[in-house]
């Protein structure tokens, strides 16, 4: 018998949409994603976050309604994120019994009981005026140790206002740790630990700085990790699973999906990855400006870094994707 062609032909499993799907490796379901929510201090309408198109600072009873929108569509969870409406050196609206994070903290779980997961962002920088996501030294560096006496503190406040999960986000030695202990002196030994394991000093945190409404002063190179970096990630990534992290997190997503699957392939704890905001806003530019098909690109975005290995992914698209882009 005469062959002409090639015997293998790879195209044979993709000459369907139902073969294609037969053959499909990887997909992205609502039940994995979390959407990234930020709730303004007196806030009386929604404010809208101009590098952010479609993305708000939202009132007490906006953010509610959302959080009931996320548990319907099937989500699992919501990370929230308070605006505080003063911010000073030492970021005290974290520890405010009626502050603004941790009041929503409290609405959100009103709202939802055990039908979405709480989850809250544990860090200083959307509380203090100098913008750092700790307490500063005499000399202007964040000091280690005092900033994750407050973060132990912010996650039982979190924990005794129904947070599911505290999310310690500095990238302060020993944070997991100091978290895991208070919340378990604390009588909270069921409250989840996903920890900001790995995370980068990076550019695409831009548009969060308006969603926050955080200055920075300086940089964040001396706590967040060099982009140059992949050990010290895995390094990062162990020291927080050894801690007692249940979660690890990389975070941005896209520039680092490469950290992401060792990440996933070097643990046996669930991996999660942050979708940010400045991976966000790029898509949403090119598509305003017709340079991108918007759909298209945010569900391959999703399936992009599931596909690199992680279990979560966090996107401020989760809503929508679960809404509408979505296909059973
Ligand atoms: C820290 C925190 C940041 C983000 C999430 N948690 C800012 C930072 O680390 O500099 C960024 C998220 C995004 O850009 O979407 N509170």
């Amino acid at each position: 018998m005469s062959v002409s062609g090639p015997v293998v032909r790879p195209r044979r499993l993709r000459r369907t949409p139902v073969m294609r799907a037969m053959v499909a490796e990887h997909q992205v379901e609502p039940r994995q994603l979390v959407l990234p929510l930020f709730v303004a201090e007196g806030a009386t309408a929604p404010r809208p976050i101009s590098s952010m198109p479609g993305v708000v600072q939202h009132t007490m009873d906006t953010l509610r309604a959302t959080a009931a929108q996320s548990a319907e569509a099937g989500l699992a969870g919501v990370m929230l994120f308070g605006v505080p409406q003063t911010q000073d050196a030492t970021g005290s609206g974290a520890l405010a019994e009626d502050g603004v994070l941790n009041r929503a903290i409290e609405a959100v779980r009103a709202e939802v009981g055990e039908s979405l997961l709480v989850m809250s962002d544990v860090c200083l920088d959307e509380f203090t005026d100098h913008g750092h996501c700790g307490l500063l030294a005499a000399d202007g560096s964040v000091d280690n140790d005092r900033t994750v006496e407050v973060y132990a503190r912010m996650a039982v406040m979190h924990a005794e206002r129904g947070a599911h999960v505290v999310a310690p986000s500095g990238m302060m030695d020993g944070q997991v740790a100091a978290v895991r202990e208070a919340l378990d002196a604390g009588g909270h030994t069921d409250t989840v630990v996903m920890a900001y394991a790995a995370k980068y000093a990076s550019a695409f945190y831009g548009p969060f700085r308006e969603a926050v409404g955080s200055s920075l002063v300086g940089d964040r190179k001396t706590y967040q990790q060099d982009p140059a970096n992949v050990r010290e990630a895995l390094r990062e990534v162990r020291l927080d699973v050894e801690q007692g992290a249940d979660l690890v997190m990389v975070k941005p997503a896209l520039g680092y999906l490469d950290v992401l699957a060792r990440t996933a392939a070097e643990v046996d704890v669930p991996v999660a990855a942050y979708n940010v905001s400045g991976e966000y806003a790029m898509v949403e530019a090119a598509a305003e400006r017709g340079w991108i098909d918007r759909d298209r690109a945010i569900a391959e975005t999703l399936l992009s870094i599931r596909r690199a290995g992680a279990d979560v992914v966090l996107s401020y698209w989760a809503l929508e994707y679960a809404q509408r882009l979505w296909r059973r």
